[in-house]
C-alpha cells in the first residue's frame, strides 16, 4: 500500500467517523424527544383518569334516588325524629351521623332519603312560602273580642266572607250572589290586619296570608307565579280564605311603565285579576284584601266580580277608644285613679296601634320609677310622647279618612 492509498483510507474512515457520530447525535435527539412526548402522555393519562372519576362520582350522584323535603316534629330521647314529608303522615325516623345535631330543631326543613326517609340534612329556612305550603297557613290567635270598636264593620266583614263558605245555602234560598271579595280600607294602624285575623280564628277555613309589599319586593319576577301558586294552594285547601295585606303595592293603578320593576308589578296585578275572574262567587274561596291608600288602586280591581265589597275602617270613634284602652291593658296592673273615659277623650284623632304604643309607653315610665302600678300620670305621658310624635304622613291619612 501506498502512500496514496493509505492517505485515501484514513480519509474514508475519518469521513465514515464523522457520518456515524452526527447518527448517533440524531438519535440520541430523537430518545430526546420520545421521552418527552412520552412524559407528556403520562401526565394526559393522569388527567383523563382523574376525569373519568369525577364524571363517575357524577354519574353516581345523578343516579341517587332524590330526596325528600320534610319538616321536623318532633326530636326523641331516643335520638330519633318525627318528620312530616310535604305531603303525607308523620314518620319516626333515624338521622345521618352527618347532620350536626344543634341545627336540628323542631320546624327545621331538612332532607330525608327516599326509602328509610331517614334525615340527610338540614336546609336553611324556606324563602319561598308558598312553595312549602304550610307557611301561609296560619291561624292567628286573635279573637273577636281583641278588637276594640268597629262592631259593624266586623259583622259585615263575616257576613261576607264567613257565611259564603260556612253556609251557603243561605244565599241559594235568597238567590243572591256573595261577593267574592272584600276590600278593607282605612287609615294605617286601625285593625284591618288584625280583622282580617280574627276572622281567620275564628272560622275553619284555611286562612292564606299574603302580603303584597312582598310578592313584589322579596319574590322579584316570580309574583305572578306565586299568585298563581297561592289560588292553587287555596283551591287545593278550600274552603279558604286568601287575605292580601297591603293590597295596595300590587294593585296600584297602572301608569306608563318606566322601569322592569313596574313591570313586574303589573304582571303580579294581571294575574291576579286573572284568578279572581276565574273562580265563581259561591265557590270555596274568599279573597279579602287590605288597604291604607285605596285611592291609589286600579280601578280593575274594584269592578264588580273582584273586590265588589268594601268596607271602610274608620279611625276609632271615642267608644271604640274606650274598648281599645281596655283591651290593651287587660294584662297591666293598673293603679286605681287610671280613667279610661279621660284617656279616650284625650286621644282623638289616635289609630288604634297608637293607643297600643300608648300603654306600652306608660309601662315603661312605670318601670322607670321602679313602681309596679301604671299611674294615669304615666298616661298622660305617654299620650304626650306618642301623638305629640304623630308624624306628618299620618295625620294627613287621618284627614284623608276622617
Ligand atoms: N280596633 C282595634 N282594637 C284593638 N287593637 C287595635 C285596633 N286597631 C289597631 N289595634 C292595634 O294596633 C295594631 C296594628 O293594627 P293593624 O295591623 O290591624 O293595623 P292595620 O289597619 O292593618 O294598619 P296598616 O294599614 O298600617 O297595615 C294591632 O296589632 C293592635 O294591637
Ligand atoms: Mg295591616
Amino acid at each position: 500500500m501506498d502512500d496514496e492509498q493509505m492517505n485515501h483510507l484514513k480519509k474514508e474512515i475519518s469521513e465514515k467517523i464523522a457520518m456515524l457520530e452526527e447518527e448517533r447525535i440524531r438519535y440520541l435527539e430523537d430518545a430526546k424527544r420520545v421521552e418527552g412526548e412520552k412524559r407528556y402522555v403520562e401526565n394526559e393519562l393522569i388527567r383523563l383518569q382523574k376525569e373519568v372519576r369525577i364524571l363517575k362520582a357524577e354519574l353516581e350522584r345523578l343516579k341517587q334516588p332524590p330526596m325528600i323535603i320534610g319538616t321536623v316534629r318532633d326530636l326523641l330521647a331516643s335520638g330519633k325524629v318525627i318528620v312530616r314529608s310535604t305531603t303525607g303522615p308523620d314518620f319516626i325516623v333515624d338521622v345521618s351521623q352527618d347532620v350536626d345535631r344543634r341545627s336540628l330543631k323542631v320546624g327545621s326543613r331538612v332532607s330525608l332519603n327516599k326509602q328509610s326517609l331517614a334525615v340527610m340534612e338540614v336546609l336553611p329556612p324556606s324563602i319561598d312560602p308558598i312553595v312549602s305550603g304550610a307557611e301561609v297557613i296560619e291561624k292567628p290567635s286573635v279573637s273577636y273580642d281583641d278588637i276594640g270598636g268597629l262592631r259593624d264593620e266586623l259583622r259585615e266583614l263575616r257576613e261576607a266572607v264567613e257565611d259564603p263558605l260556612m253556609r251557603p245555602e243561605v244565599y241559594k234560598k235568597v238567590g243572591i250572589e256573595p261577593p267574592k271579595a272584600v276590600l278593607l280600607e282605612g287609615p294605617p294602624g286601625t285593625g284591618k290586619t288584625l280583622m282580617a285575623k280574627a276572622v281567620a280564628t275564628q272560622t275553619n277555613a284555611t286562612f292564606i296570608r299574603v302580603v303584597g309589599s312582598e310578592l313584589v319586593q322579596k319574590y322579584i319576577g316570580e309574583g305572578a307565579r306565586l299568585v298563581r301558586e297561592m289560588f292553587e294552594l287555596a283551591r287545593e285547601k278550600s274552603p279558604s280564605i286568601v287575605f292580601i295585606d297591603e293590597l295596595d303595592s300590587v294593585g296600584a293603578k297602572r301608569i306608563d311603565m318606566a322601569t322592569s320593576g313596574d313591570r313586574e308589578v303589573q304582571r303580579t296585578l294581571m294575574q291576579l285579576l286573572a284568578e279572581m275572574d276565574g273562580f265563581n262567587p259561591l265557590g270555596d274561596v274568599k279573597i279579602i284584601g287590605a288597604t291604607n291608600r285605596p285611592d291609589i288602586l286600579d280601578e280593575a280591581l274594584l269592578r264588580p266580580g273582584r273586590f265588589d265589597r268594601i268596607i271602610t275602617i274608620p279611625p276609632p270613634d271615642y267608644g271604640a277608644r274606650l274598648d281599645i284602652f281596655a283591651i290593651h291593658t287587660k294584662k297591666m296592673n293598673l293603679h286605681k285613679d287610671v280613667s279610661f273615659e279621660e284617656l279616650a277623650a284625650i286621644t282623638d284623632g289616635a289609630s288604634g296601634a297608637d293607643i297600643r304604643a300608648i300603654c306600652t309607653e306608660a309601662g315603661m315610665y312605670t318601670i322607670r320609677e321602679k313602681r309596679v302600678k301604671v299611674k294615669m300620670v304615666d298616661f298622660r305621658r305617654a299620650v304626650d310622647k306618642v301623638i305629640g310624635n304623630m308624624d306628618y304622613t299620618e295625620k294627613e291619612a287621618g284627614l284623608m279618612f276622617g
